[in-house]
């Protein structure tokens, strides 16, 4: 049985407002009505769960160099809102556990995106299954993705209880079902650039499908039309659930 996701998922908090992946971003969304975000999961370099999207530091912070590279007690010290606007100077990088506590506290579902830096998947997802085990007790209001099958199946093997959803470029692999069923993902997240058919190759599969990264009503309501569950939005004053209703 699939998890009840709304149709509306805010992509990395509510991007288009705050600076992405940061608990104003979270806290941002859930103004605009938003309840569920997709953040970004990464390590820094002793090891620590944060929201991260990039490898690098210098386009969301005022620091340089790789987040692999970086430990917490650097990374803590980075400005991660100047770059967005002047009023968000002085913003954290946040940790996954302190998101979590953000999340409970507003009652939010959250899709939690493995995103490893290269070589860390296993390392990766077994820091944030840690955290998690330990501290989110619900399971119908929690997903975890990625586009790293390492990443799905340490998840797979380490916290089954937790949904898995896989994520696909807009290339395709030609045994992406194949791929599906064994990870055991009853959701696959596709990117915008989808067609009709690819739409309807999940649906007939069995399997709900998000679109990332929505954020033309038009094609919100194209992509309802073609039986999609939802859809992925930096702008959720746009992008609102009115479009995936049903008449
Ligand atoms: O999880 C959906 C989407 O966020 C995947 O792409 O690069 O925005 O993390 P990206
Ligand atoms: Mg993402």
């Amino acid at each position: 049985m699939g998890l009840k996701i709304p149709p509306i998922i805010g992509h990395r908090g509510a991007r288009d407002y705050a600076p992405e992946n940061t608990l104003e971003s979270i806290r941002t969304a859930y103004e605009m009505g938003v309840t569920w975000v997709e953040v970004d999961v990464k390590l820094t370099a002793d090891s620590v769960p944060i929201l991260f999207h990039d490898d690098e530091l210098d386009r969301t912070t005022n620091g340089h160099g790789l987040v692999a590279h970086t430990r917490w007690a650097d990374l803590q010290d980075l400005d991660a809102g100047n770059w967005f606007s002047e009023g968000f100077t002085g913003i954290r990088v946040p940790t996954l556990e302190e998101t979590l506590d953000v999340l409970m506290h507003y009652n939010m579902g959250v899709n939690l995106e493995i995103k490893p830096c290269p070589g860390r998947e296993v390392e990766t997802t077994e820091a944030m299954l840690d955290l998690l085990t330990q501290s989110w007790d619900e399971r119908d209001n929690i997903l975890l993705s990625s586009f790293s099958h390492v990443a799905l199946e340490t998840a797979k093997d380490m916290a089954h209880d937790f949904t898995r959803a896989l994520l696909l470029e807009d290339e395709w692999p030609k045994n992406w079902l194949e791929i599906a069923e064994y990870l055991e993902t009853p959701i696959i997240n596709i990117s915008n650039n989808c067609n009709r058919e690819q739409v309807e190759l999940v649906i007939d599969s069995g399997r709900q499908v998000f679109v990332y990264t929505v954020n033309d009503p038009q094609r919100a309501k194209l992509l309802r039309q073609w039986g999609v569950d939802g859809v992925f939005t930096d702008d959720p004053d746009a992008i609102t659930p009115d479009l995936f209703r049903t008449n």
